[in-house]
């Protein structure tokens, strides 16, 4: 007995949506970990509001990194849990000695616009799939990452510490 079976999607469409959660979920996982190296070691000017606000972001990206795997479970997959994997698979990069509160700013949109630019992907391949839930998630998620992305480049106007 699978959940798949009682869910009244197609098997052979839904593949490419767990391949793209699957893409997801290491693009999380490696944001996840940049935003904590940001948390712990970006000082100077803006500290205070960069601080709590990369926590506040790493807290709801662990919350989503569960829901994509949960999601992948759902639709049959088996999401992957290996770092090694994740690193393999994902484009963003991990970020090393970023000081500079608006080098961190910078770093933070790029990570930010790749993830928005794989959603809005996934989002075509699930509509395909007749995959309304993960269509609705990934639509959820947009929708706060566009605001978050307005709020950092209002932020990054402010003159660099350097
Ligand atoms: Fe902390």
């Amino acid at each position: 007995m699978k959940t798949l079976d009682f869910l009244h999607l197609d098997k052979k469409n839904t593949q490419p949506v767990v391949e793209g959660l699957q893409q997801l979920l290491a693009d999380y996982q490696v944001f996840y970990t940049n935003l904590r190296d940001y948390h712990w070691n970006v000082t100077g000017h803006g500290f205070f509001t960069l601080h709590e606000q990369f926590e506040k972001m790493y807290v709801d990206v662990a919350t989503k990194i569960d829901e994509i795997a949960e999601r992948i479970l759902m639709l049959g997959g088996t999401p992957e849990s290996r770092y090694s994997q994740y690193l393999q698979r994902t484009r963003l990069g991990e970020v090393s000695d970023v000081r500079c509160g608006t080098d961190a700013v910078d770093g933070l949109l790029d990570m930010l616009g790749a993830i928005i630019a794989e959603q809005r992907r996934l989002i075509k391949t699930a509509e395909a799939a007749d995959d309304a839930v993960t269509v609705d998630m990934l639509t959820g998620y947009l929708a706060s990452q566009e605001k978050l992305v307005w709020i950092f480049v209002a932020f990054s106007t402010m003159a660099c510490c350097k």
